[in-house]
């Protein structure tokens, strides 16, 4: 029997923690958030406000949800706050001795031994967090997409230590209470998406180096000859120019067997600021960059 969730937690409050966030106050779930400073609140708040807003302005929820929502987060920079949570999802930057320290100290604070931590990793391994823990069974990925509250897909990554009581729970959290579609995978450099994705991604950009056509030009190849919503390079304008270049060096640390090599166009542009839509500027040009 999974045990359904109701106190969860998250920590970290960029673009994917807020996302979790939101998608966890629809949800009506009661949230905590974990962030690394007293002065991270204030910020933390706006970005999950500001989604929520979207949210009611879209129709999606009304001003009354909008506001219990609200009343059902809690922000902090105090781990032991979390002691209570039957899930945290990990959502800090792409780094793994930060990570590992996170999950060292969810390990300390959660008093339940089955509490479930997830981590949204995409390059990492899960193994690897699960490792600086004294749970193992106990840890998964739980790979959200971007932008988490329009993006159906999760990725529930299962390590060779994880209980089937834990991905059970982790399942049904993200397909039930959550909404998500779920796809298990194993825990391998990249999980299922990104392991196809970024390969293809790194390829597009050489490409464009060699001038082999312009960026319009590739892009209306695939999204014309494909199908594929977008191109290549517009979707990496939209992950960040920054994001995608830390995801493939990790990628590429981590399986080798993965054609993930940074080309230097990237590097040059992360160099120079051509972050992609967030900027402004990366492939293509945008107005109001932020
Ligand atoms: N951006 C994407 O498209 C995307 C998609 C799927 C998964 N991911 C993964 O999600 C994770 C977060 O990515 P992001 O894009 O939200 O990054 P981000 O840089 O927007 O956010 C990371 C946040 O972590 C916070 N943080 C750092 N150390 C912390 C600590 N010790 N305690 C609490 N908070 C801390 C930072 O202040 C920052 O707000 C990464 O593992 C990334 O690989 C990102």
């Amino acid at each position: 029997m999974t045990e359904s969730v109701y106190r969860t937690g998250v920590v970290g409050c960029g673009t994917m923690g807020a996302g979790i966030t939101e998608v966890c106050l629809r949800a009506g779930l009661d949230v905590r958030v974990l962030v690394s400073s007293a002065h991270r609140v204030d910020d933390a708040r706006r970005r999950v406000t500001a989604g929520l807003r979207r949210a009611v302005a879209k129709g999606r929820m009304t001003p009354d949800e909008h506001e219990a929502a609200l009343g059902r987060l809690r922000i902090t920079p105090d781990p032991a706050e979390l002691a209570d949570r039957q899930l945290v999802v990990e959502a800090t930057s792409e780094e793994l001795h930060l990570k590992r320290a996170v999950f060292k100290t969810l390990d300390h604070h959660l008093a339940d031994p089955t509490a479930v931590l997830a981590s949204t990793t995409s390059s990492l391994l899960v193994n690897d967090l699960a490792e600086a823990t004294g749970r193992p069974a106990s840890v998964v990925g739980l790979h959200f997409f971007n932008p988490v509250p329009a993006m159906p897909l999760v990725e529930l990554v299962l390590t060779d230590r994880t209980s089937e009581h834990t991905a059970a729970t982790a399942e049904t959290f993200a397909a039930d209470t959550l909404g998500k579609e779920v796809i298990r995978t194993r825990d391998r450099c990249g999980f299922v998406v990104n392991a196809l994705l970024v390969p293809y991604l790194m390829a597009a950009v050489r490409m464009y180096d060699q001038g082999v056509a312009d960026a319009e030009d590739i892009d209306r190849g695939m999204t014309l000859g494909c199908g594929y919503p977008m191109g290549p390079l517009a979707l990496l304008d939209m992950i960040g120019i920054d994001t995608i270049t830390s995801v493939a060096r990790g990628m590429r640390d981590n399986d080798t067997d993965l054609i993930t090599e940074v080309p230097p166009l990237l590097t040059r542009m992360v160099e120079e600021g051509r972050l992609g839509r967030k900027s402004g500027w990366g492939f293509y040009r945008y107005d109001g960059g932020s």
